[in-house]
């Protein structure tokens, strides 16, 4: 007879995947036969997001076949328009799922979702692009995944320096005692392209090297994007004056790095991303990129899952110690350059 029950048990976990298919019975032994997580994204097409999304889906399978739980992962993309994602998440919050994971399209726009999910009493974890603290404190079931942005620009600043010192006649190519430099930067509005450009600026003035701006633009953490507006930089009057490129993000700098290289540049100047995506370890394993600062994709997916996991399971968030405030998750950044890019191609 147990065993029928137990064998029964199973089957339910595993073909019914709908929640009331156990009973009362399963939740009081604290079993939850499926869990459903939706998790809405700016772009999907971002390579960062992807590297995020891949990992969350990655860490419930696992967690199902370790757990024997069903966990529905469903995925939508907003493709860069508010209205389309407040209407995805109107969907999942229709649809009952226990928890839901936003990567805001505008984070200024945060709070119509929090006050649709408050009164549905579905938790939400934001992540990579923050919303604002008054937002942040409308509801106690809000939490933020992400990293710190100030740590990352300093971080950035702290390659050119080295970079610099390494070989300042390099560095300084027209030898005026100023790196001349532009600034690619990440979409206007997120904390990370702000502040990134902020901090890596003043890292380096704060060294005792000075810095002359000749642009600065926007190319919305795109790639191609990125080689647009290095092309022009390089066809407009600035040429081979650049000496610095400071970008918000890999991909912009691997753009800058395909407009470099179609110009045919002899010499590159010193090129800085942040995130540590695959390709941009590969070009500084290459020498045209010269360092970057890894994002911590990896571990941001696994703090998302593990509280997203936790709140669907009704478990105590003591569970993740990370949390800070109650609230807050944020990932330490590491430096990559020539030295240690064998070491972080390990990792990946
Ligand atoms: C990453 C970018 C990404 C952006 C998306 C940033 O933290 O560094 O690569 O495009 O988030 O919101
Ligand atoms: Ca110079």
């Amino acid at each position: 007879m147990k065993r029928m029950i137990v064998t029964a048990l199973a089957l339910g976990i595993l073909f019914s995947g709908c929640k009331g298919a156990l009973g009362e019975d399963s939740s009081s032994r604290g079993k939850i036969p499926e869990i459903k997580i939706g998790v809405a994204v700016y772009r999907e097409d971002d390579t960062f997001i992807e590297t995020i999304v891949d990992n969350i889906e990655k860490l419930a399978k696992e967690t199902e076949t370790k757990d024997k739980v069903k966990i529905t992962v469903n995925v939508v993309d907003g493709k860069g328009t508010q209205a389309t994602q407040n209407d995805q998440v109107d969907k999942f919050l229709a649809q009952g799922y226990d928890v839901i994971c936003v990567n805001m399209v505008d984070r200024t726009a945060s709070a119509t979702i929090i006050d649709k999910a408050k009164n549905a009493g579905i938790p939400v974890i934001f992540f990579n692009r923050e919303p604002v603290e008054e937002d942040m404190q409308r509801w106690d079931k809000l939490y933020y995944v992400g990293s710190i942005p100030a740590e990352s620009g300093t971080m950035q600043g702290n390659i050119v320096v080295d970079a610099y010192n390494a070989d300042p006649e390099k560095a300084d190519k027209n030898g005026d005692g100023k790196l001349q430099y532009v600034m690619l930067e990440g979409e206007p509005g997120h904390q990370d392209a702000l502040i990134r450009t902020e901090y890596a600026v003043k890292t380096v003035t704060r060294k005792g090297i000075k810095l002359e701006k000749l642009a600065s633009d926007t190319a919305n953490w795109q790639r191609a994007q990125g080689a647009t507006r290095m092309t022009q930089w390089l066809e407009q009057e600035f040429g081979d004056k650049i000496e610095v490129v400071f970008s918000n993000n890999d991909d912009m700098a691997l753009g800058a790095i395909d407009a470099l290289e179609a110009a045919g540049t002899q010499q590159l100047p010193i090129i800085v991303g942040v995130d540590g995506t695959p390709p941009a370890l590969r070009a500084i394993q290459d020498g045209t990129l010269t360092g970057t600062v890894v994002n911590d994709s990896k571990k941001q997916a696994e703090n998302i899952f593990k509280l997203a996991y936790a709140l669907a399971n009704g478990t105590p968030l003591e569970d993740v110690p990370e949390l800070s405030q109650g609230k807050y998750i944020r990932t330490p950044h590491r430096q990559v350059t020539i030295g240690n890019v064998a070491e972080e191609l390990e990792i990946e």
